[in-house]
């Protein structure tokens, strides 16, 4: 099995202002403290019949076959799926809606008919696990605080392992939960969720890998995050460089030399016990985009995020406008070959060097930094040769059924890397030359 070369369909299920600003657009209260932030308020505000009847609408129309067949084309072979809990395990007393598994299904099915692998990744639990929007709820964590918190993520785990089952010739991971808080919870008490988890998972199957995230540790502390006991598992972690006060303000050579940087520990990982993806990334270096740190705030880039007292960006002119104005038929020709590079350059670690990746996201409206399939249409996006598409059949056919995933992993065919890494050599050298000329 070659490197999972894969593309997030993020703000589906589980909805964020700045991949959809549109659904957040529409409400007119007296205070700006009242306006919808999050999966949550925006369903609050509207009440279940309304924001069921919108949200059916979104998640029936915002990704489509099209889009699947488009990613498959362009040698995509695996997509994550973040949901929230609330699709599984819903009170009456929370404001979201549920309904979501029908769509989610239909999508599954595209997915085995077309030919791509499907990561289900659990991206909010309930009272939150981080906190940030895109857990469905922007507050002040409470995930691991009470049990039955934990007893109803692992109910909607145990019912997304149930839908992996019925889907296993699709369904070939599930992501236990995304982006937990090291910084409100010890990690050993997230390793000690992550292992309930794992058993609960592996009562029930071994043929799916068990996908944790690495609560935003350094890959040098990784060991404290793994038990020894686990099998097919892999480690993800999301690798930005916008969210950062320092990070923001490099030029763009020292972005894509931050690339390497930033990835150098994750590929001295020791990766025996634990593959290693890159679960999210983008193309963007500034965080302009609107929406990008939340509704209603604002950015490093131009000094209007709150708690920055000037802007932070490597120019003397700090404006989101132009090429950080969020609108590509603006862009200039030396931002757009700056992002292909800034994307190849993560690509020729993540794809040559780790088990794959999942870009984020798969489209957006108005945030061109984040949206693959507008990437590759305008060419900063790479195509991959469709011959290195791993076919379905591939799993579970094996002589040796003990044979670990992750083993296949590491021992990936050379021919399907070298073809990758020869087209990227490629087009990395085309690039070059058609900047110097
Ligand atoms: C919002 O509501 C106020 C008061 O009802 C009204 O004057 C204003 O035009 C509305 N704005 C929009 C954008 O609908
Ligand atoms: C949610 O999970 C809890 C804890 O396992 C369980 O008691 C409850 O019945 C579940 N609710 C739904 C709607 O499945
Ligand atoms: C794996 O090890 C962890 C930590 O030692 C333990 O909590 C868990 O129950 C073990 N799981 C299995 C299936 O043995
Ligand atoms: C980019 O920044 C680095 C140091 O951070 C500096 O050495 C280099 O000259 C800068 N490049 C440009 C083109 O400004
Ligand atoms: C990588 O690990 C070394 C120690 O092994 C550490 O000094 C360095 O800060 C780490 N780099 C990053 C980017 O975390
Ligand atoms: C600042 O830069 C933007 C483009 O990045 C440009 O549109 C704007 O006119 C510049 N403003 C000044 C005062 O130079
Ligand atoms: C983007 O820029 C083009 C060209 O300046 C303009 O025609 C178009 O309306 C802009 N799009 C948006 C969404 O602002």
């Amino acid at each position: 099995m070659g490197p999972i070369r894969g593309i997030n369909i993020g703000g589906v299920f589980l909805i964020e202002p700045f991949i959809r600003p549109s659904l957040f657009d529409q409400f007119n209260t007296s205070t700006v403290a009242e306006l919808p932030v999050d999966e949550w308020t925006f369903s609050a505000t509207l009440g279940k019949e309304e924001a069921k009847r919108q949200l059916e609408d979104h998640w029936d129309t915002f990704v489509t076959r099209e889009h699947l067949e488009a990613m498959a084309e362009y040698g995509i072979n695996w997509i994550r799926i973040p949901i929230g809990y609330w699709a599984f395990n819903l009170t009456a007393e929370e404001p979201f809606v549920d309904g979501q598994i029908p769509y989610v299904e239909r999508l599954l099915g595209w997915a085995q008919e077309i030919g791509l692998k499907v990561e289900l990744d659990l991206h909010g639990a309930p009272g939150s696990q981080n906190g940030y929007d895109n857990s469905g709820h922007r507050t002040s964590p409470q995930w691991l605080y009470t049990r039955i918190n934990v007893d109803r993520t692992l109910d909607a785990l145990r019912q997304m392992t149930e839908l992996a089952i019925e889907w296993s010739d699709v369904v070939y991971g599930i992501q236990i939960l995304n982006e937990p808080s090291r910084w409100k919870w010890p990690v050993s008490q997230i390793l000690e969720f992550y292992n309930e988890a794992y058993d609960l998972m592996r009562s029930m199957t071994n043929d799916v890998y068990f996908m944790v995230h690495d609560t935003f540790l350094g890959p040098n502390d990784w060991g404290t995050l793994v038990s020894a006991n686990w099998t097919d598992a892999l480690m993800d972690t999301h690798i930005y460089q916008m969210f950062d006060n320092y990070i923001i303000t490099l030029n763009e050579t020292a972005h894509i030399d931050m690339v390497a940087t930033m990835a150098e520990n994750v590929t001295r990982f020791d990766k025996t016990s634990i593959g290693v993806v890159v679960g999210e990334f983008s193309a963007a270096t500034h965080d302009c985009t609107r929406y990008i740190n939340g509704f209603g705030r604002g950015s490093r880039w131009d000094g209007t995020l709150e708690g920055v007292d000037h802007p932070l960006c490597p120019l003397s002119n700090c404006s989101c406008t132009g090429d950080y104005g969020g609108n590509y038929t603006q862009f200039s020709s030396s931002y757009r070959g700056f992002l292909q590079r800034y994307v190849d350059a993560q690509l020729s670690i993540y794809d040559k060097e780790l088990a794959g990746w999942f870009y984020w996201n798969f489209r957006t409206e108005g945030a061109p930094e984040w949206d693959y399939l507008l990437g590759v249409e305008q060419g900063w996006f790479p195509k991959f040769p469709r011959t290195a598409v791993p076919m379905i059949a591939d799993k579970g056919e094996s002589d040796e059924p003990d044979e670990s995933v992750v083993d296949r992993v590491s021992r990936a065919p050379p021919a399907a890397r070298g073809s990758c890494g020869t087209a990227l050599a490629l087009a990395v050298a085309a690039l070059a030359a058609a900047l110097t000329t």
